[in-house]
Protein backbone atom coordinates (compact mmCIF):
# COMPACT_ATOMS: atom_id res chain seq x y z
CA UNK A 1 0.00 0.00 0.00
CA UNK A 2 1.32 3.59 -0.49
CA UNK A 3 1.51 6.02 2.23
CA UNK A 4 2.49 9.34 2.77
CA UNK A 5 4.67 9.92 6.07
CA UNK A 6 5.19 13.19 7.31
CA UNK A 7 7.46 14.57 10.27
CA UNK A 8 5.40 17.38 12.24
CA UNK A 9 6.55 20.26 14.13
CA UNK A 10 7.54 22.01 11.14
CA UNK A 11 6.41 25.76 10.24
CA UNK A 12 5.26 26.60 6.90
CA UNK A 13 7.01 28.69 4.23
CA UNK A 14 6.81 30.18 0.76
CA UNK A 15 4.73 30.47 -1.95
CA UNK A 16 2.89 28.38 -4.60
CA UNK A 17 0.55 28.78 -7.21
CA UNK A 18 -2.97 26.58 -6.29
CA UNK A 19 -4.01 23.88 -9.22
CA UNK A 20 -7.20 23.81 -11.14
CA UNK A 21 -10.60 23.00 -9.46
CA UNK A 22 -11.34 19.68 -9.80
CA UNK A 23 -15.38 20.44 -9.11
CA UNK A 24 -14.62 23.12 -11.66
CA UNK A 25 -12.99 20.48 -14.09
CA UNK A 26 -14.95 17.68 -13.96
CA UNK A 27 -18.48 19.31 -15.21
CA UNK A 28 -16.46 21.39 -17.77
CA UNK A 29 -15.09 18.41 -19.53
CA UNK A 30 -18.62 17.36 -19.37
CA UNK A 31 -20.00 19.91 -20.90
CA UNK A 32 -17.19 19.56 -23.85
CA UNK A 33 -19.28 16.76 -25.90
CA UNK A 34 -21.64 19.55 -26.52
CA UNK A 35 -19.52 21.01 -29.32
CA UNK A 36 -18.75 19.10 -32.05
CA UNK A 37 -15.67 20.65 -31.94
CA UNK A 38 -12.33 20.77 -30.22
CA UNK A 39 -12.47 22.45 -26.46
CA UNK A 40 -8.55 23.35 -24.37
CA UNK A 41 -9.33 23.42 -21.10
CA UNK A 42 -6.35 24.72 -19.32
CA UNK A 43 -4.92 24.66 -15.68
CA UNK A 44 -6.29 21.08 -15.66
CA UNK A 45 -4.96 19.27 -12.14
CA UNK A 46 -3.98 15.60 -12.92
CA UNK A 47 -6.03 13.72 -10.48
CA UNK A 48 -7.86 10.26 -10.93
CA UNK A 49 -11.08 12.13 -10.98
CA UNK A 50 -10.13 13.89 -14.35
CA UNK A 51 -8.30 10.36 -15.42
CA UNK A 52 -11.99 8.79 -14.67
CA UNK A 53 -13.77 11.43 -16.52
CA UNK A 54 -11.19 11.36 -19.37
CA UNK A 55 -11.98 7.36 -19.55
CA UNK A 56 -15.75 8.34 -20.40
CA UNK A 57 -15.25 10.84 -22.87
CA UNK A 58 -13.06 8.45 -24.69
CA UNK A 59 -15.74 5.72 -23.88
CA UNK A 60 -18.15 7.95 -25.74
CA UNK A 61 -16.03 8.43 -28.78
CA UNK A 62 -13.96 11.84 -27.88
CA UNK A 63 -10.53 12.43 -28.93
CA UNK A 64 -8.57 13.57 -25.73
CA UNK A 65 -5.61 14.34 -25.17
CA UNK A 66 -2.98 16.31 -23.07
CA UNK A 67 -0.84 19.03 -23.93
CA UNK A 68 1.12 20.67 -20.93
CA UNK A 69 -1.65 21.23 -18.56
CA UNK A 70 -4.10 21.86 -20.91
CA UNK A 71 -6.99 18.62 -21.87
CA UNK A 72 -7.61 18.53 -25.66
CA UNK A 73 -11.28 17.79 -26.14
CA UNK A 74 -12.19 17.14 -29.80
CA UNK A 75 -15.78 16.08 -29.29
CA UNK A 76 -16.63 15.72 -33.60
CA UNK A 77 -17.28 12.45 -33.11
CA UNK A 78 -19.77 11.30 -29.95
CA UNK A 79 -20.40 7.74 -31.13
CA UNK A 80 -22.15 6.20 -27.68
CA UNK A 81 -24.75 7.18 -25.48
CA UNK A 82 -24.11 5.08 -22.25
CA UNK A 83 -21.28 4.48 -19.52
CA UNK A 84 -20.41 1.68 -18.40
CA UNK A 85 -20.99 0.36 -14.40
CA UNK A 86 -17.34 -0.01 -13.84
CA UNK A 87 -16.45 3.77 -14.58
CA UNK A 88 -20.06 5.11 -12.87
CA UNK A 89 -18.66 3.12 -9.76
CA UNK A 90 -15.76 4.26 -9.95
CA UNK A 91 -16.53 8.50 -9.63
CA UNK A 92 -19.75 8.73 -8.66
CA UNK A 93 -19.69 12.35 -9.98
CA UNK A 94 -19.93 10.76 -13.23
CA UNK A 95 -23.73 11.66 -12.91
CA UNK A 96 -22.57 15.10 -14.26
CA UNK A 97 -22.34 13.94 -17.97
CA UNK A 98 -26.21 13.02 -17.86
CA UNK A 99 -27.54 16.03 -18.84
CA UNK A 100 -24.61 16.61 -21.15
CA UNK A 101 -25.31 13.23 -22.90
CA UNK A 102 -28.86 13.56 -23.37
CA UNK A 103 -28.19 16.80 -25.24
CA UNK A 104 -25.56 15.82 -27.40
CA UNK A 105 -27.18 12.21 -27.85
CA UNK A 106 -30.81 12.34 -27.55
CA UNK A 107 -30.43 9.59 -24.99
CA UNK A 108 -28.10 8.47 -22.15
CA UNK A 109 -27.56 5.48 -20.20
CA UNK A 110 -25.99 5.31 -16.92
CA UNK A 111 -25.99 3.66 -13.88
CA UNK A 112 -27.15 4.71 -10.68
CA UNK A 113 -24.04 6.06 -8.90
CA UNK A 114 -25.24 4.75 -5.82
CA UNK A 115 -23.87 6.25 -2.27
CA UNK A 116 -20.28 6.95 -1.18
CA UNK A 117 -17.89 7.44 1.43
CA UNK A 118 -20.49 10.74 2.82
CA UNK A 119 -23.65 8.96 2.94
CA UNK A 120 -26.19 8.11 0.55
CA UNK A 121 -26.04 10.61 -2.53
CA UNK A 122 -29.19 10.95 -4.26
CA UNK A 123 -29.87 12.06 -7.45
CA UNK A 124 -33.54 12.73 -7.41
CA UNK A 125 -32.70 16.14 -7.96
CA UNK A 126 -30.95 15.58 -11.37
CA UNK A 127 -33.37 13.11 -12.87
CA UNK A 128 -36.67 15.66 -11.67
CA UNK A 129 -34.61 18.60 -13.89
CA UNK A 130 -34.50 16.19 -17.04
CA UNK A 131 -37.93 15.34 -16.68
CA UNK A 132 -39.12 18.67 -16.40
CA UNK A 133 -37.55 19.71 -19.67
CA UNK A 134 -39.49 16.80 -21.46
CA UNK A 135 -37.07 13.82 -21.13
CA UNK A 136 -38.13 10.24 -20.98
CA UNK A 137 -36.27 8.78 -17.51
CA UNK A 138 -36.58 5.06 -16.58
CA UNK A 139 -35.20 3.60 -13.59
CA UNK A 140 -34.52 -0.17 -13.44
CA UNK A 141 -32.80 -1.85 -10.69
CA UNK A 142 -28.94 -0.06 -10.68
CA UNK A 143 -29.70 1.89 -14.30
CA UNK A 144 -31.19 5.03 -15.56
CA UNK A 145 -32.11 5.49 -19.11
CA UNK A 146 -32.90 8.79 -20.42
CA UNK A 147 -34.49 9.56 -24.15
CA UNK A 148 -34.73 13.18 -24.73
CA UNK A 149 -34.76 13.86 -28.50
CA UNK A 150 -36.94 16.57 -27.97
CA UNK A 151 -36.88 18.50 -24.77
CA UNK A 152 -38.38 21.94 -24.48
CA UNK A 153 -37.04 24.85 -22.67
CA UNK A 154 -38.94 25.09 -18.86
CA UNK A 155 -39.04 26.31 -15.35
CA UNK A 156 -37.09 24.06 -13.13
CA UNK A 157 -37.47 24.61 -9.24
CA UNK A 158 -34.68 23.16 -7.52
CA UNK A 159 -36.01 21.53 -4.16
CA UNK A 160 -32.36 22.67 -2.59
CA UNK A 161 -29.73 24.29 -4.26
CA UNK A 162 -27.56 21.23 -5.54
CA UNK A 163 -24.35 21.57 -7.54
CA UNK A 164 -24.85 18.63 -9.53
CA UNK A 165 -28.58 18.97 -10.17
CA UNK A 166 -27.81 22.95 -10.98
CA UNK A 167 -24.97 21.63 -13.79
CA UNK A 168 -27.12 18.68 -15.23
CA UNK A 169 -30.26 21.06 -15.31
CA UNK A 170 -28.11 24.04 -17.14
CA UNK A 171 -26.44 21.11 -19.48
CA UNK A 172 -29.87 19.20 -20.37
CA UNK A 173 -31.41 22.92 -21.10
CA UNK A 174 -28.22 23.38 -23.87
CA UNK A 175 -29.98 20.89 -25.40
CA UNK A 176 -33.82 21.99 -25.21
CA UNK A 177 -35.84 24.20 -27.35
CA UNK A 178 -36.63 27.81 -26.15
CA UNK A 179 -35.84 29.19 -22.67
CA UNK A 180 -35.04 27.44 -19.25
CA UNK A 181 -34.88 28.93 -16.29
CA UNK A 182 -33.58 27.29 -12.66
CA UNK A 183 -34.30 28.72 -9.65
CA UNK A 184 -32.75 28.10 -6.45
CA UNK A 185 -29.85 26.97 -8.61
CA UNK A 186 -26.41 26.60 -6.81
CA UNK A 187 -24.07 29.60 -6.45
CA UNK A 188 -20.57 28.11 -6.58
CA UNK A 189 -18.06 29.80 -8.46
CA UNK A 190 -17.55 26.11 -10.22
CA UNK A 191 -21.35 27.14 -11.62
CA UNK A 192 -19.77 30.58 -12.76
CA UNK A 193 -17.07 28.63 -14.76
CA UNK A 194 -19.22 26.12 -16.40
CA UNK A 195 -21.20 29.36 -17.39
CA UNK A 196 -18.47 31.01 -19.05
CA UNK A 197 -16.84 27.80 -20.71
CA UNK A 198 -20.33 27.25 -22.14
CA UNK A 199 -20.46 30.68 -23.07
CA UNK A 200 -17.17 30.58 -24.31
CA UNK A 201 -18.78 27.65 -26.78
CA UNK A 202 -21.50 29.85 -28.18
CA UNK A 203 -23.74 28.77 -25.48
CA UNK A 204 -26.31 31.48 -23.90
CA UNK A 205 -26.21 31.04 -20.01
CA UNK A 206 -26.87 33.71 -17.69
CA UNK A 207 -27.05 34.38 -14.28
CA UNK A 208 -24.87 31.76 -12.42
CA UNK A 209 -23.45 32.80 -9.49
CA UNK A 210 -27.07 33.66 -8.41
CA UNK A 211 -30.03 31.61 -7.58
CA UNK A 212 -31.75 32.07 -11.28
CA UNK A 213 -30.01 30.55 -14.34
CA UNK A 214 -31.40 31.13 -17.18
CA UNK A 215 -30.61 28.94 -20.45
CA UNK A 216 -31.54 29.80 -24.35
CA UNK A 217 -30.98 26.00 -25.63
CA UNK A 218 -30.46 24.76 -29.22
CA UNK A 219 -27.19 26.84 -30.00
CA UNK A 220 -24.79 25.46 -32.68
CA UNK A 221 -21.87 25.34 -30.05
CA UNK A 222 -18.18 25.61 -31.33
CA UNK A 223 -14.63 24.45 -29.91
CA UNK A 224 -13.21 26.97 -27.28
CA UNK A 225 -10.23 27.70 -25.12
CA UNK A 226 -10.79 27.93 -21.29
CA UNK A 227 -8.45 28.17 -17.94
CA UNK A 228 -10.14 26.49 -15.51
CA UNK A 229 -10.17 28.44 -12.21
CA UNK A 230 -8.31 27.77 -8.95
CA UNK A 231 -9.16 25.04 -6.85
CA UNK A 232 -10.58 26.85 -3.57
CA UNK A 233 -10.65 23.88 -1.47
CA UNK A 234 -7.28 23.21 -2.15
CA UNK A 235 -6.26 26.39 -1.77
CA UNK A 236 -8.13 26.51 2.15
CA UNK A 237 -6.42 22.96 2.62
CA UNK A 238 -2.77 24.27 2.17
CA UNK A 239 -4.38 27.65 4.39
CA UNK A 240 -5.38 25.34 7.24
CA UNK A 241 -2.10 23.58 6.86
CA UNK A 242 0.01 26.68 7.77
CA UNK A 243 -2.65 28.15 10.21
CA UNK A 244 -2.49 24.61 11.88
CA UNK A 245 1.52 24.32 12.04
CA UNK A 246 2.46 27.97 12.23
CA UNK A 247 4.57 29.94 9.11
CA UNK A 248 3.91 32.30 6.51
CA UNK A 249 2.72 31.11 3.20
CA UNK A 250 1.60 32.62 -0.04
CA UNK A 251 -0.42 31.52 -2.22
CA UNK A 252 -1.11 32.65 -5.63
CA UNK A 253 -3.24 32.38 -9.12
CA UNK A 254 -6.38 32.02 -6.73
CA UNK A 255 -9.17 34.33 -6.20
CA UNK A 256 -9.74 35.23 -2.52
CA UNK A 257 -13.34 35.81 -2.72
CA UNK A 258 -14.39 32.37 -3.54
CA UNK A 259 -12.56 31.03 -0.14
CA UNK A 260 -13.88 34.36 2.28
CA UNK A 261 -15.69 32.26 5.29
CA UNK A 262 -12.82 29.30 5.68
CA UNK A 263 -10.14 33.14 5.59
CA UNK A 264 -12.61 34.39 8.24
CA UNK A 265 -12.41 31.42 10.29
CA UNK A 266 -8.88 31.44 10.40
CA UNK A 267 -8.56 34.86 10.94
CA UNK A 268 -10.88 34.36 13.99
CA UNK A 269 -8.47 32.27 14.85
CA UNK A 270 -5.58 34.25 15.35
CA UNK A 271 -4.08 34.33 11.58
CA UNK A 272 -3.07 37.24 9.70
CA UNK A 273 -4.20 36.91 6.44
CA UNK A 274 -3.88 39.73 3.47
CA UNK A 275 -5.42 39.30 0.13
CA UNK A 276 -4.67 41.18 -2.93
CA UNK A 277 -5.46 40.71 -6.35
CA UNK A 278 -5.51 36.85 -6.97
CA UNK A 279 -3.03 36.21 -3.65
CA UNK A 280 -3.63 35.30 -0.38
CA UNK A 281 -0.93 35.17 2.14
CA UNK A 282 -1.33 33.95 6.00
CA UNK A 283 0.69 34.15 9.15
CA UNK A 284 0.05 31.77 11.92
CA UNK A 285 1.92 31.41 15.29
CA UNK A 286 0.75 27.50 14.97
CA UNK A 287 -1.61 28.32 18.29
CA UNK A 288 -4.75 28.72 17.38
CA UNK A 289 -7.89 30.12 19.16
CA UNK A 290 -10.57 28.40 18.82
CA UNK A 291 -13.59 30.27 16.60
CA UNK A 292 -17.22 30.75 16.71
CA UNK A 293 -19.67 27.63 15.34
CA UNK A 294 -18.82 26.61 12.13
CA UNK A 295 -21.88 25.45 10.47
CA UNK A 296 -21.62 24.30 6.89
CA UNK A 297 -24.23 25.36 4.15
CA UNK A 298 -24.57 25.94 0.68
CA UNK A 299 -22.23 28.98 -1.36
CA UNK A 300 -21.33 31.74 -0.25
CA UNK A 301 -21.42 29.71 3.12
CA UNK A 302 -19.23 27.69 4.97
CA UNK A 303 -17.93 24.99 2.64
CA UNK A 304 -18.44 21.41 3.66
CA UNK A 305 -15.42 20.34 1.75
CA UNK A 306 -13.47 22.69 3.92
CA UNK A 307 -14.69 20.99 7.48
CA UNK A 308 -12.27 18.36 7.71
CA UNK A 309 -9.17 20.63 7.11
CA UNK A 310 -10.50 23.54 8.98
CA UNK A 311 -11.09 20.97 11.80
CA UNK A 312 -7.27 19.69 11.65
CA UNK A 313 -5.94 23.05 12.05
CA UNK A 314 -8.25 23.94 15.60
CA UNK A 315 -7.22 20.15 17.08
CA UNK A 316 -4.44 22.31 19.36
CA UNK A 317 -6.24 25.23 19.63
CA UNK A 318 -6.95 27.08 22.92
CA UNK A 319 -10.53 26.25 23.70
CA UNK A 320 -13.34 24.70 22.10
CA UNK A 321 -14.74 24.78 18.42
CA UNK A 322 -18.64 23.40 17.21
CA UNK A 323 -18.77 21.77 14.01
CA UNK A 324 -22.01 21.53 12.42
CA UNK A 325 -22.45 19.72 9.03
CA UNK A 326 -25.45 20.35 7.16
CA UNK A 327 -24.96 18.91 3.86
CA UNK A 328 -23.40 15.37 3.75
CA UNK A 329 -24.68 12.60 6.72
CA UNK A 330 -21.30 10.94 7.31
CA UNK A 331 -18.74 13.81 6.84
CA UNK A 332 -17.00 13.17 10.24
CA UNK A 333 -15.32 10.00 9.45
CA UNK A 334 -11.74 11.53 9.12
CA UNK A 335 -12.73 12.02 13.18
CA UNK A 336 -11.65 8.51 14.76
CA UNK A 337 -8.58 8.69 12.70
CA UNK A 338 -7.62 12.40 14.12
CA UNK A 339 -8.35 10.68 17.57
CA UNK A 340 -5.69 8.26 16.90
CA UNK A 341 -3.54 10.89 16.84
CA UNK A 342 -4.59 12.25 20.16
CA UNK A 343 -7.43 15.24 18.88
CA UNK A 344 -10.17 15.33 21.57
CA UNK A 345 -13.45 15.90 18.94
CA UNK A 346 -16.39 14.56 20.09
CA UNK A 347 -18.67 13.45 17.29
CA UNK A 348 -22.87 14.01 18.16
CA UNK A 349 -24.91 13.57 14.81
CA UNK A 350 -24.42 16.38 12.56
CA UNK A 351 -22.34 17.97 15.54
CA UNK A 352 -18.94 17.38 16.48
CA UNK A 353 -17.11 19.58 19.27
CA UNK A 354 -13.14 19.94 18.59
CA UNK A 355 -11.54 20.75 22.20
CA UNK A 356 -7.94 21.86 21.54
CA UNK A 357 -5.51 19.29 23.31
CA UNK A 358 -1.66 20.66 23.86
CA UNK A 359 0.10 18.16 21.14
CA UNK A 360 -0.95 15.75 18.39
CA UNK A 361 1.39 12.92 17.97
CA UNK A 362 2.34 10.96 15.28
CA UNK A 363 0.76 7.67 13.83
CA UNK A 364 -0.62 5.12 11.77
CA UNK A 365 -3.96 6.64 10.29
CA UNK A 366 -6.38 5.96 7.13
CA UNK A 367 -7.64 8.91 4.53
CA UNK A 368 -11.38 7.75 4.95
CA UNK A 369 -12.18 9.76 1.93
CA UNK A 370 -11.19 12.88 0.07
CA UNK A 371 -11.15 15.91 2.34
CA UNK A 372 -10.75 13.84 5.53
CA UNK A 373 -7.70 12.71 3.66
CA UNK A 374 -6.65 16.09 3.32
CA UNK A 375 -7.23 16.93 7.22
CA UNK A 376 -4.90 13.92 8.40
CA UNK A 377 -2.42 15.62 6.47
CA UNK A 378 -3.37 19.23 8.01
CA UNK A 379 -2.84 17.35 11.42
CA UNK A 380 0.20 15.38 10.62
CA UNK A 381 1.91 18.75 10.29
CA UNK A 382 1.68 19.94 13.54
CA UNK A 383 1.83 16.06 15.66
CA UNK A 384 4.95 15.54 17.25
CA UNK A 385 7.01 12.80 15.74
CA UNK A 386 6.04 10.27 12.29
CA UNK A 387 2.50 9.92 10.89
CA UNK A 388 1.74 7.28 8.25
CA UNK A 389 -1.57 7.76 6.29
CA UNK A 390 -2.65 4.81 4.28
CA UNK A 391 -5.43 4.99 1.55
CA UNK A 392 -4.40 7.60 0.28
CA UNK A 393 -5.97 7.06 -3.20
CA UNK A 394 -8.90 9.11 -1.72
CA UNK A 395 -6.62 12.10 -1.38
CA UNK A 396 -5.28 11.73 -5.01
CA UNK A 397 -8.98 12.17 -6.34
CA UNK A 398 -8.39 16.04 -5.36
CA UNK A 399 -5.28 16.93 -4.63
CA UNK A 400 -2.75 16.69 -8.04
CA UNK A 401 0.50 16.97 -5.82
CA UNK A 402 -0.12 17.32 -2.14
CA UNK A 403 3.38 16.22 -1.22
CA UNK A 404 5.35 18.36 -4.14
CA UNK A 405 3.15 21.44 -2.58
CA UNK A 406 3.95 21.23 0.54
CA UNK A 407 7.43 20.04 0.39
CA UNK A 408 7.63 23.42 -1.66
CA UNK A 409 6.25 25.29 1.53
CA UNK A 410 9.01 23.43 3.56
CA UNK A 411 7.06 20.35 5.04
CA UNK A 412 9.01 17.42 5.56
CA UNK A 413 6.39 14.97 3.49
CA UNK A 414 7.21 11.87 1.05
CA UNK A 415 4.98 9.82 -0.63
CA UNK A 416 6.25 6.01 0.30
CA UNK A 417 5.76 3.85 -2.45
C1 LIG B 1 -20.65 18.80 -5.21
O1 LIG B 1 -21.21 17.52 -4.96
C2 LIG B 1 -19.15 18.62 -5.03
N1 LIG B 1 -18.65 17.63 -5.98
C3 LIG B 1 -18.86 18.15 -3.60
O2 LIG B 1 -17.44 18.09 -3.46
C4 LIG B 1 -19.41 19.17 -2.62
O3 LIG B 1 -19.22 18.71 -1.30
C5 LIG B 1 -20.92 19.38 -2.87
O4 LIG B 1 -21.12 19.76 -4.25
C6 LIG B 1 -21.51 20.45 -1.98
O5 LIG B 1 -20.85 21.65 -2.19
C7 LIG B 1 -18.45 18.01 -7.27
O6 LIG B 1 -18.71 19.14 -7.65
C8 LIG B 1 -17.89 16.97 -8.20
P1 LIG B 1 -24.91 18.54 -3.98
P2 LIG B 1 -22.77 17.24 -5.31
O7 LIG B 1 -25.75 17.97 -5.04
O8 LIG B 1 -23.13 17.98 -6.55
C9 LIG B 1 -28.37 16.43 -1.57
C10 LIG B 1 -15.36 17.14 -2.87
O9 LIG B 1 -14.88 16.82 -1.79
N2 LIG B 1 -28.93 16.04 -2.89
O10 LIG B 1 -24.76 20.02 -3.89
O11 LIG B 1 -22.99 15.79 -5.27
C11 LIG B 1 -27.09 15.67 -1.27
O12 LIG B 1 -27.38 14.42 -0.71
C12 LIG B 1 -16.82 16.82 -3.17
O13 LIG B 1 -14.75 17.75 -3.78
C13 LIG B 1 -30.19 15.44 -2.94
O14 LIG B 1 -30.82 15.21 -1.91
O15 LIG B 1 -23.45 17.91 -4.05
C14 LIG B 1 -26.39 16.59 -0.30
O16 LIG B 1 -26.90 16.36 0.99
C15 LIG B 1 -17.49 16.06 -2.04
N3 LIG B 1 -30.69 15.10 -4.16
C16 LIG B 1 -26.83 17.98 -0.75
O17 LIG B 1 -27.96 17.79 -1.62
C17 LIG B 1 -30.01 15.34 -5.32
O18 LIG B 1 -30.54 15.02 -6.41
C18 LIG B 1 -25.77 18.76 -1.52
O19 LIG B 1 -25.39 17.94 -2.58
C19 LIG B 1 -28.74 15.94 -5.24
C20 LIG B 1 -28.22 16.30 -4.02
Amino acid sequence: MRYYSLEGGRPLSGEIVVQGAKNSVLPILAASILSGETCRIQHCPRLSDVDTTVEILRHLGCRVRWEGDALLVDASCVTRWDIPDSLMRRMRSSVIFLGAILSRCGQAEISYPGGCELGPRPIDLHLAALRALGADVRERGGSISCSGGNMQGTEIVLSLPSVGATENAILAACGAKGTTVISNAAREPEICDLQEFLCAMGADVRGAGSSTVVVEGRRVLHGCDHRVIADRIVAATYLAAAAGVGGHICLQQVTPGHLSTVTTALMQAGCRIHCSGDEISLESSGKLRSVAPVRTSPYPGFPTDAQAVLMAALCRSRGTTVFVENMFENRYRHVSELRRMGADVRPEGRVAVVCGVEQLHGAQVNATDLRGGAALVVAGLQAQGTTRIGDIHHIRRGYADIVGDLTQLGAAIRDDT
